[in-house]
């Protein structure tokens, strides 16, 4: 659906104009598992965007359509609502808690269609959550300063939907930028806009189209193992906060008495959050060789040591590995499902496409949508 679909949609529906936000998804190119332990992350926006519109209403009531599943569902603000385990709580909790925070909401009438797609590990989630901040708070005549705006978001999440996620996806839905990739710093919020030239090579998104049902309680474990750790090493070290405190030579010195499991989920964090550092630094020579291969050994820490990956996403990444141009490939996001991500040079990606998805299509009988992906404005409202 188009902008100018969506405005009559919606006029055609509540009879009234709305004011319409937008929010991409997001994909992550490395630093995975690492924001809820205040370490570091590297995602850029897609361009693919989740959209509300919105009017207001006199009754504290939402009246909220998805035009992508055809289904309306009606919330009262006044009423203390919890979550349905329904696609509306990605909005419900955002007024919830917006309202919280002391932005008192009017009613409104919503129309929401994504171009996100659902359960792929490409964020829809924060871009409901994010798109639906902004239409809320433009019924208000509000602004809420982008890091702020992210936490709330993430609160949303954790605290009405129950999925304990970190800040990164929020946090790049908003902050994204065409052409940049963005290095943030989970603990501070600082961040930094990378410019990704384009001109040698291609990100490249593989989506396996599946979508493994332990993916978040096994997310909910891995936080918990690390705050394990946490604990366990601030026995020797007490000024440790987070495995971001943590060094190599630290853990190596302690690896030995951690739990095994324990002792494998901070090796993954403290590696990654290192790959990470290097693969920024790697950018800054256009050094895309040694960016790749920080990609391949995340993916394989990520596989072995944190173990969230899964067949299909361990399939794809080979087949992605074995083609001329790939410079590197590992899943991305949560896991158990969902999309790689792949660093593809120029003149290779089309025969790149091509072959992983005819191999993956042999080899599970599924058809895997790739997308071929430039990095993307966070979030705003559109101007009719
Ligand atoms: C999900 C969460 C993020 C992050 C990633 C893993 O996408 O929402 O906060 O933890 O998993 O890197």
């Amino acid at each position: 659906m188009n902008i100018l679909d969506i405005l009559q949609a919606f006029q055609e529906r509540y009879d009234r104009t709305p004011r319409i936000f937008q929010a991409p998804g997001r994909v992550n190119l490395i630093g995975e598992h690492t924001d809820y332990n205040d370490g570091f992350v590297f995602p850029m926006a897609l361009e693919r965007y989740t959209r509300v519109a919105i009017a207001p209403q006199k009754e504290r009531r939402l009246d909220i359509y998805s035009a992508n599943l055809d289904e309306a569902t009606t919330l009262s603000l006044n009423a203390n609502e919890t979550a349905r385990g329904h696609w509306s709580d990605y909005v419900a909790g955002m007024a919830h808690v917006l309202e919280h925070a002391g932005y008192v909401l009017p009613g409104a009438m919503l129309y929401i269609h994504s171009d996100v797609p659902v359960g792929s590990g490409l964020s829809s989630s924060a871009a409901l959550e994010v798109s639906s901040a902004l239409a809320f708070l433009s019924l208000i005549d509000q602004t809420i300063p982008g890091p702020e705006l992210a936490r709330l978001a993430q609160k949303a999440e954790n605290q009405f939907v129950g999925m304990n996620c970190g800040i990164m996806d929020q946090f790049i839905s908003i902050h994204g930028q065409a052409e940049h990739a963005l290095f943030l710093d989970c603990r501070s919020l600082d961040y930094q806009l990378v410019p990704l030239d384009s001109s040698g090579a291609r990100i490249v998104v593989c989506n396996t189209m599946v979508k493994h049902e332990l993916g978040a309680s096994a997310y909910n474990q891995r936080r918990d193992q690390c705050e394990t750790g946490v604990r366990l090493m601030q026995q020797h070290w007490p000024t440790i906060r987070a495995l971001r405190d943590v060094s190599m030579t630290q853990f190596l010195l302690v690896e030995g008495s951690l739990p095994p499991v324990v002792a494998q989920r901070c090796r993954h964090v403290i590696t990654e959050n290192e790959r990470v550092l290097d693969a920024i630094a790697a950018l800054s020579t256009t050094d895309l060789q040694r960016f790749g291969r920080n990609m391949n050994d995340s993916h394989d820490s990520l596989r072995d040591d944190y173990q969230v990956s899964c067949e299909e996403l361990d399939w794809m990444v080979e087949m992605a590995r074995s083609q001329p141009g790939c410079l590197g490939a590992r899943m991305t996001g949560g896991g158990f499902g969902g999309c790689s991500v792949n660093l593809v040079e120029l003149p290779h990606v089309d025969s790149f496409c091509r072959s992983v998805a005819q191999q993956y299509a042999e080899r599970t009988g599924l058809a895997p949508h790739l997308y071929v992906s430039v990095p993307s404005r966070g979030a705003h409202e559109i101007n009719l």
